[in-house]
């Protein structure tokens, strides 16, 4: 078999882990939850949430992920008894089907942010006719871009590890920071960008634990880290084993929050200036008129504020964000083409067509059943099959793994690792706490809990 691949330093897995972690989920997703959850409520718990309980969970997957240098079914077999290993193919498999859902979903709204870059294009060449096909909501605009969508992630993960997902992280990911910086500070010259500020910025506590909010926020919180479905696993199965994982798993998640909060600072102010421009945003019982579409709508009506630069900076926003989705999305399609490559022996290339366009049928039936799939299988995927597979990893990291096998792993790249705080507190956490935060915000949601 052809060597594993790796990444070439510590930087390149940050900002491919990075990349993983940054797309959708945080720009398009966190404030369509925010503005439907009350604000600073959401974010408040969503926070909280990700210390508590996303990053220990990203840790487990790193871990197990450097240890065993495998794909996440072979790598979960790897670390356990021969009575768990039916667990091991449970939970490996549930993982690379619950990947591929989401990249279904993913590739759909990632082929919107395409249609709206090529929209800004054509407007700025004044095809006007052009550019409303292109931003109008129509079966075939969202096949044709969903299957755009395709050909890049596949082409990305077909050339494997560092020629693909490596080169294509590092590039893009500090320009997008850039550029929401320059667009916040924009936004905070508008009418009405300061009551959305306060509205983001100051939780009504009592929300807190409302149970819809929670269920949300926890989903958000794993999908935003890319968590639950093998992806954080199989990326550190291609970490070196000189790295501190601890340490990088901790820059991982504060970049990955830190983006999320600031699109939330500009997107929700960007809701309210819209609104102050005329916009209907909610309606009368104060939910979202078109949730999946919020940023559609108040960042191009933010970008017509602009004038003629306003098509240049909406050209320059969905050029990034597509980049964004790509290097997630290509960190979606990896979990299967892994398994598909080194458990079921394919050659990389036609692993990564062959899996790709299995899902790319996925997108196109639910294209094709928009009202009735879309919403569904995102619940589906990111409120209930994250979090319940990101508690399976926790009882392979805490019960089924050997302890001490465990610490091993953790002094390759951090040889003190046994006196640190980490140490002290994440075998018993994972083993115990994770597992119970999780069963407790599902019984709250279903109602089975009061508090
Ligand atoms: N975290 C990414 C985002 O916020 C999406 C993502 C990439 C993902 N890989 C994943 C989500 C694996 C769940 C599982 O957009």
């Amino acid at each position: 078999m052809a060597a594993r691949g790796e990444f070439s330093s510590r930087m390149a897995f940050v900002l491919a882990a990075s990349g993983s972690a940054i797309g959708l989920g945080n720009i398009w997703g966190f404030p369509i939850k925010v503005a439907s959850n009350g604000g600073g409520a959401f974010v408040f718990t969503y926070v909280v949430l990700t210390f508590l309980l996303a990053y220990p969970i990203l840790m487990a997957e790193l871990v197990i992920g450097r240890h065993a240098k495998s794909d996440t079914v072979a790598s979960l077999v790897k670390i356990s008894s021969r009575k768990s290993r039916p667990l091991a193919f449970l939970t490996g498999y549930w993982g690379i089907l619950t990947a591929s859902l989401i990249l279904g979903f993913y590739a759909i709204v990632a082929g919107w942010m395409i249609a709206f870059g090529l929209a800004s294009a054509a407007d700025l060449i004044g095809a006007n006719a052009q550019s409303e096909w292109l931003t109008g909501f129509s079966l075939n605009r969202n096949l044709t871009f969903v299957a755009v969508f395709y050909l890049l992630t596949i082409g990305i993960v077909a050339n494997g590890v560092t020629a693909g997902i490596e080169k294509w992280s590092t590039r893009l990911m500090p320009m997008l920071i850039v550029l929401i910086l320059a667009l916040i500070a924009y936004i905070g010259t508008q009418n009405g960008a300061a009551e959305g500020w306060r509205v983001y910025l100051q939780p009504d506590f009592s929300r807190v634990l409302n149970p819809d909010l929670l269920i949300s926020a926890l989903g958000q919180a794993f999908f935003s880290l890319s968590l639950g479905v093998g992806t954080m696993m199989v990326y550190g199965s291609y970490i070196s084993k000189s790295e501190n994982l601890p340490k990088l798993g901790a820059t991982v998640a504060a970049i990955d929050i830190g983006i999320a909060f600031m699109a939330g600072l500009l997107v929700i102010p960007a809701m309210y200036v819209a609104q102050a421009n005329g916009v209907t945003i909610y309606n009368e019982s104060g939910a979202l008129i078109d949730s999946d579409g919020l940023i559609f709508t108040v960042l191009p009506a933010l970008f017509e504020t602009m004038g003629g630069t306003g098509i240049v900076v909406s050209l320059l926003f969905f050029i990034l964000m597509t980049i964004a989705a790509i290097t997630s999305s290509i960190s979606m399609l990896e979990v299967p083409v892994a398994h598909a490559q080194e458990s079921l022996g394919l050659a990389r290339k036609k692993a990564a067509w062959v899996v790709g366009l299995v899902i790319m049928a996925v997108s196109v039936v639910i294209v094709f059943n928009f009202g009735v799939l879309f919403g569904w299988v995102i619940d589906l995927t990111t409120k209930y099959s994250e979090p319940l597979i990101g508690i399976l990893f926790c009882v392979f990291a805490g019960w089924i793994w050997k302890r001490n096998e465990l610490l091993q792993e953790l002094q390759q790249g951090k040889p003190d690792v046994e006196n640190s705080f980490f140490w002290k507190v994440w075998p018993a956490y994972v083993k115990v706490v994770c597992p119970l935060i999780v069963l407790m915000v599902f019984m709250h949601s279903f109602g089975l809990l009061n508090v």
